[in-house]
């Protein structure tokens, strides 16, 4: 048993999706924490829709205060993830610099490339953010008026203007089985 793992010999790790607004992160995350949960491990989740609700709700959308988001968070993912916590989280986070720094930051880090084509999100437009920012409401917008630097090397990568978020969760539990983070799921 290392550090990271909790009592039970749970692997603590931090599974961190990145993609555009409206690529799916959430859907997927929502998936994985209940599959997660239902095998019995201890799952925390940090989004970014809700993170900006409190513990930064004083930060906008500036690569400044993207960075202040991303650090805060990484925190909180460090302490869980180091305690044998199953810390899913998804954000935006556009710049691979400080990707690479949650990455050196926490344990057993995975960075997930959650893919959709720019067009696929802009029709899509689950939030109706794409309009506004089209329009120019919205100011640095990711994808639009702002930065969003892809994963040259993501650990994992899913399609999901290609795939269902079921098959793009099932993709994402098998690596994580394959590399042992967590149990390989019982036959019922
Ligand atoms: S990050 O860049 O700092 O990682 P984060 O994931 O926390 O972003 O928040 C992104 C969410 O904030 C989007 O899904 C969207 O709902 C909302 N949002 C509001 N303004 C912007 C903007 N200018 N760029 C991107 N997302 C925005």
């Amino acid at each position: 048993m290392t550090k990271s793992d909790s009592a039970k010999g749970q692997k603590g790790f931090v599974l961190w999706m990145t993609g555009l607004s409206g690529s799916g992160k959430t859907t997927i995350a929502n998936i994985l924490e209940e599959e997660l949960r239902g095998r019995g491990l201890l799952v925390e989740r940090l989004d970014g829709d809700i993170v900006r609700e409190s513990l930064t709700r004083d930060l906008g959308f500036s690569k400044e205060d993207r960075e202040k988001n991303i650090e805060r968070v990484t925190f909180v993912a460090k302490l869980l993830s180091r305690n044998g916590v199953a810390c899913i989280c998804s954000f935006i986070s556009p710049y691979q610099s400080i990707r690479d720094r949650v990455r050196a930051e926490t344990t057993n880090f995975i960075e997930v490339f959650v893919d959709a084509s720019l067009e696929s999100v802009v029709e899509r437009d689950v939030k109706g953010l794409y309009k506004k920012a089209l329009e120019g409401a919205i100011p640095n917008f990711t994808g639009i008026s702002d930065p969003f630097e892809a994963p040259s090397n993501p650990d994992i990568h899913v399609r999901t203007d290609l795939q269902t978020p079921l098959e793009s969760a099932g993709k994402i539990l098998g690596d994580l089985e394959d590399t042992g983070l967590i149990p390989v799921a019982e036959l019922e």
